[in-house]
């Protein structure tokens, strides 16, 4: 019998190809996401091609039930879930005291608080059946403060810190948690926060496709915790490491900065 992989935000960018990557894996997939017609597509075009089944669940995340109702609604359906991305996610640039923070909260519930609650749902059953594996996407955002994206930062950073936490907890009980933190990346996210003329996306983004490669593979077959895909984007995580904190925020403000 097929594995199955939940896939928050499948319906485009990293999501979508996390999604096409399982399937081609021999893995059913459950595609999760607010738009409805984009996971129909993208469920037949899967079935498709790779003769596995997939499961559509449209979900707002940024809703305080939504978790909590999807949990019930793939257990109502007795579909057990064997692997956990949680992808869905946004970003906002701007000044802090710009931004709406209606949008942020939103953020903090999508990127964290959703996160979080489904970390402990289906990860508990993973704990009591002494097997499975979470895969939280971070970037290379939680590894240092964001001026101009403060918040967005500071979730990455939460990300990053759980999935550490619960990599180390839940490793004697069979349970294996990762973080992918891929660095600027060519997918929707740089429309939705905003930033198509910061630095930070003008100076060279990452196929996505090359993303999920070496996500699946560090998190499939090397059991890495933390995954940063790219080496330009390791070799930067690792050198801030020797710099002040305080002179790594105002190189992140000047990256950040629109042209
Ligand atoms: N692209 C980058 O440069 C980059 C770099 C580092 C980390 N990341 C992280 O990678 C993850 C995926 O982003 P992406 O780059 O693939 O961006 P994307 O193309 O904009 O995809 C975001 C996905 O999240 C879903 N989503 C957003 N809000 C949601 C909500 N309220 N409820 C349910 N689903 C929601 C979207 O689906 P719907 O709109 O259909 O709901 C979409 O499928 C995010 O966590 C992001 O922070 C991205």
């Amino acid at each position: 019998m097929n594995k199955t992989v939940l896939i928050t935000g499948a319906s485009s960018g990293i999501g979508l190809n996390f999604s096409h990557k399982f399937a081609q894996s021999g893995h059913d997939v459950i595609l999760v996401a607010r738009s409805e017609g984009k996971l129909r597509t993208l469920s037949e075009e899967i079935e498709t091609k790779y003769a596995v089944k997939t499961y559509v669940f449209t979900a707002d995340l940024s809703k305080p039930e939504a978790s909590k109702e999807l949990y019930e609604s793939i257990k109502e359906k007795g579909i057990q879930v064997d692997i956990l991305i949680n992808n869905a996610g946004f970003g906002l640039f701007g000044e802090f005291e710009e931004t709406e923070l209606s949008k942020e909260l939103d953020m903090i519930q999508v990127n964290i608080t959703a996160l979080t609650e489904l970390c402990k749902y289906f990860g508990k059953e993973m704990v009591n059946r002494k097997e499975g594996r979470i895969l939280n996407i971070a970037s290379t955002a939680a590894f240092q403060p964001g001026p101009l994206m403060a918040v967005y930062y500071a979730t990455k950073a939460y990300v990053l810190s759980l999935s550490e936490a619960l990599a180390n907890e839940w490793a004697p009980h069979g349970v294996r948690v990762a973080a992918l933190c891929p660095g600027a990346t060519e997918t929707g996210f740089s429309d939705a926060a905003e930033l198509q003329s910061s630095k930070l996306f003008q100076s060279g983004v990452m196929n996505v496709e090359d993303v999920v490669e070496e996500g699946y593979k560090q998190m499939m077959t090397n059991n890495k915790t933390v995954i940063v895909p790219g080496v330009k984007n390791r070799m930067l995580t690792k050198s801030i490491r020797f710099l002040p904190r305080k002179m790594v925020t105002n190189i992140v403000r000047k990256v950040q900065e629109r042209v």
